[in-house]
């Protein structure tokens, strides 16, 4: 049984004054029917994760980095390691975003330590994936993304990959009101969960979740979520406001 995500990217967005107004906000249209049987997860800036732990502590919403170093410490500027990220109270961690890829330059090597030392740490990854739209248009969108499954997990075990969480992000769709259509994305969540079944076995990978990222907002979530094979969704733009991120979270 997969209990449906719901999580939140804020990316760089929201100062701590604002942080606390959202969480507020979000908390006040949430009600009891908002938390049956589905997992919400909070991903705020590094600066606001402190006020968000004291916000959240106690009402069964989780709280996530949206990035880590690979390295538990040490001379590395500007970055934050994972035991600072379970410090301050996350239990998970938004690994190889597209941004982290496509605007940081993060490679499939660098992404792979970072999930492996998140395991270790105790952290649960929710390692991002997806194809470009030009490698969709050249049909390699299937390809693409079994590579970054391939080289991001390789050496977490079928014990460590039950607690991974898999957010199928097409960059196409990110931040650009374009969504996957339901078919298209059941399509890929059903190949990943094939390629997982054939690495881990099916029982793991039948317990995966795998969310869906790009531009799901409240009109568009009920049809993703209907699909057997997308467990959840990666949230960005629609997560800055209250209202329609509450709607998303109580999907029908
Ligand atoms: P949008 O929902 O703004 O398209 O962003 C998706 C995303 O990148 C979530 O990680």
């Amino acid at each position: 049984m997969r209990t449906p995500l719901i999580a939140a990217n804020w990316k760089m967005h929201k100062t701590i004054d604002e942080a606390i107004e959202l969480i507020d906000g979000l908390l006040d249209q949430l009600d009891d029917d908002s938390f049956d049987g589905r997992e919400i997860l909070l991903c705020p800036p590094a600066t606001a994760l402190l006020v968000a732990a004291e916000q959240l502590d106690g009402t069964g919403i989780a709280l996530g980095g949206q990035n880590m170093a690979a390295a538990r410490e040490g001379a590395f500027t500007g970055e934050i390691s994972p035991l600072m990220l379970l410090d301050v109270g996350c239990d998970f961690v938004i690994l190889g975003h597209s941004e982290r890829r496509h605007v940081f330059g993060e490679e499939d090597a660098l992404i792979n330590k970072k999930v492996k030392l998140a395991l270790e740490c105790g952290l649960i990854p929710v390692f991002a994936v997806g194809e470009k739209l030009e490698q969709r248009k050249a049909g390699a969108a299937e390809s693409t993304v079994i590579d970054q499954l391939a080289t991001g997990l390789d050496g977490v075990s079928a014990n460590e990959m039950a607690d991974v969480v898999i957010a199928y992000e097409p960059v196409w769709a990110i931040g650009t009101g374009e969504t996957a259509s339901p078919q298209d994305a059941q399509a890929m969540h059903a190949a990943i969960r094939g390629w997982l079944a054939a690495q881990y076995g099916e029982s793991v990978a039948e317990d995966v979740r795998i969310l869906y990222g790009g531009s799901v907002k409240p009109n568009n979530v009920d049809e993703l979520m209907a699909e057997p094979d997308i467990d959840g969704a990666l949230v960005g733009g629609a997560s800055l406001d209250a209202e329609s991120f509450a709607r998303i979270i109580n999907f029908a």
